[in-house]
């Protein structure tokens, strides 16, 4: 084997335990295969094909184009395309184009009760992409960063955030509201205590990954007085915001809208549209202080950074969203929740199958076992409260290899903090999704229903219980 070419001074990241569930797969596969296993699907956050129509989002985006063609050249339409397509195809503004801005401004604003000025409306690649830029903003100082997350928080984040060399992960525990508000006080404080910027506080107040929770609004407010008391501001990470299962007066509002000048939101359209075209936004009207007694927009520090990162975003991708915020008569959309309500009439069936499911197999032993009821996104948090269960990576992998349920072990969830306050912590609980399965109608519930059944058959004869009939 050849020398190493350069020895380089750094700390390698740990592989993200999603990583490594996808790379234990295949073979596990083949295992319950062997045994002539059936594969319940429990672990993939995935949008559920059902609901995830590309020939429907494109077929409505070609029709749009070829209208905003016929508009801007009544008289000879393929001259009013060549040059609509021109300017999507070509190098273009930071911003991106601006009635895809205005567009999403006026849903997304009515939507969520938010006024959103379209200028300070970034384009990222999806929300990896605002995690990414808002990450490098704070990079560039050169300091050690501390970032304040939940535990549990989004590996992505993490894997994103630790490839800086001095970043630093301070995190709190959460109950079934949200994180403990006077625990991210004293978080921030220790992280200043010992000398790191504390960059901002990540989170996924709706629809948790992989919390399996959503915040409640008063804990939203609790944790916004101490966002602003502690003169820091708030990351809300947005893909299921519109993946909601709460009636509207119930919908807790986002970060943005309870305090937009602490907030920073990172809407993806991966989960309201689709994952592919890498749509996303970061809004906010936070203000920083910068060097020289100056303040500017945080958004003009972000912009700055995609300027010297992806440049501009594909604007073909931007247009093609600004049409799915039309209907089918490209009249513009007031609202996505009619769009959601079609996807969220999958989701929401899934979630009653598995929590019916789990009520019924598992709800006698309420001192064996708990889980979630998440007010929105794709997934429950299970918890085993027998001792005897250790939730590792072996027991992950033989939940596949002997009963065919795919589950994810939420132990890799957790940043190396909390693991040091508790060695134990998420050694008892499982994420289960209920987003994702390969069949569609009939045959979804059906699988959904077996999948609900033989995890709590696996969960009932690891715990030294009797097993389901029939299983
Ligand atoms: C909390 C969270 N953030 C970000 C993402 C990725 O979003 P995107 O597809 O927009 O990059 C996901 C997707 O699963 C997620 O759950």
């Amino acid at each position: 084997m050849a020398a190493p070419i350069q020895a380089l001074e750094m700390k390698l990241q740990p592989v993200s335990v999603t990583r490594q569930m996808a790379a234990a797969f295949p073979r596990l596969k083949a295992l319950a295969a062997q045994k002539g296993l059936e594969l319940h699907h429990l672990g993939a956050g995935y949008p559920h094909p059902e609901v995830s129509d590309p020939t429907g989002y494109i077929a409505h985006k070609d029709a749009y184009f070829h209208r905003l063609a016929k508009e801007a050249a009544p008289d000879a339409t393929h001259a009013g395309l060549r040059d609509l397509l021109r300017g999507m195809y070509s190098y273009t503004d930071t911003l991106g184009p601006v009635r895809a801005r205005e567009a999403f401004a006026r849903v997304y604003g009515n939507d969520f009760g938010v006024k959103i000025d379209p200028s300070k409306l970034i384009p990222t690649v999806g929300s990896t992409g605002g995690i990414s830029l808002m990450c490098s903003m704070f990079e560039r100082l050169g300091k050690d960063i501390a970032y304040i997350v939940d535990a549990p928080t989004y590996t992505g984040f993490v894997t994103r955030a630790a490839l800086y060399q001095r970043s630093h992960f301070y995190s709190v525990g959460m109950d079934e509201q949200g994180p403990d508000p006077e625990a991210l006080r004293g978080q921030i404080r220790k992280a200043r205590e010992a000398g790191h910027h504390v960059a901002f506080y990540y989170t996924v107040p709706d629809g948790h990954n992989p919390g399996g929770i959503s915040f409640s609004e008063a804990r939203r407010r609790e944790i916004m007085r101490v966002v602003v008391e502690e003169g820091i501001f708030a990351v809300e990470d947005a893909p299921y915001t519109y993946i909601s299962f709460e009636s509207p007066n119930e919908r807790p509002r986002p970060f943005v809208a309870i305090d937009p000048e602490h907030a920073v939101h990172l809407f993806t359209a991966s989960k309201i549209g689709l994952p592919g075209p890498r749509v996303g936004f970061c809004y906010s009207e936070v203000r920083l202080a910068v060097s020289g007694n100056k303040t500017i927009d945080l958004t003009e520090l972000f912009l700055t950074e995609a300027s010297g990162d992806v440049l501009f975003h594909n604007p073909e991708a931007l247009r093609g969203f600004e049409a799915y915020l039309t209907d089918e008569n490209f009249e513009p959309r007031q609202t996505l929740w009619p769009v959601a309500a079609k996807k969220n009439a999958v989701y929401a069936e899934n979630r009653k199958i598995l929590l019916d499911g789990l009520r019924e197999y598992l709800g006698e032993f309420s001192g064996e076992f708990d889980w979630t009821e998440p007010g929105a996104g794709f997934f429950s948090v299970f918890t085993f409260k027998n001792p005897k269960i250790k939730t590792d990576q072996q027991f992950v992998e033989k939940l596949i290899a002997d009963y065919g349920v795919v589950t994810i072990p939420m132990f890799g969830f957790f940043p190396s903090d909390a693991k040091k306050r508790d060695p134990h912590v998420g050694l008892d609980q499982l994420r289960l999704s209920f987003s994702f399965c390969e069949s569609c109608g009939d045959e979804r519930r059906e699988a959904m229903k077996k999948a609900v059944r033989a995890f709590s058959n696996a969960a009932r004869i690891e715990c030294g219980l009797p097993s389901l009939p029939g299983m």
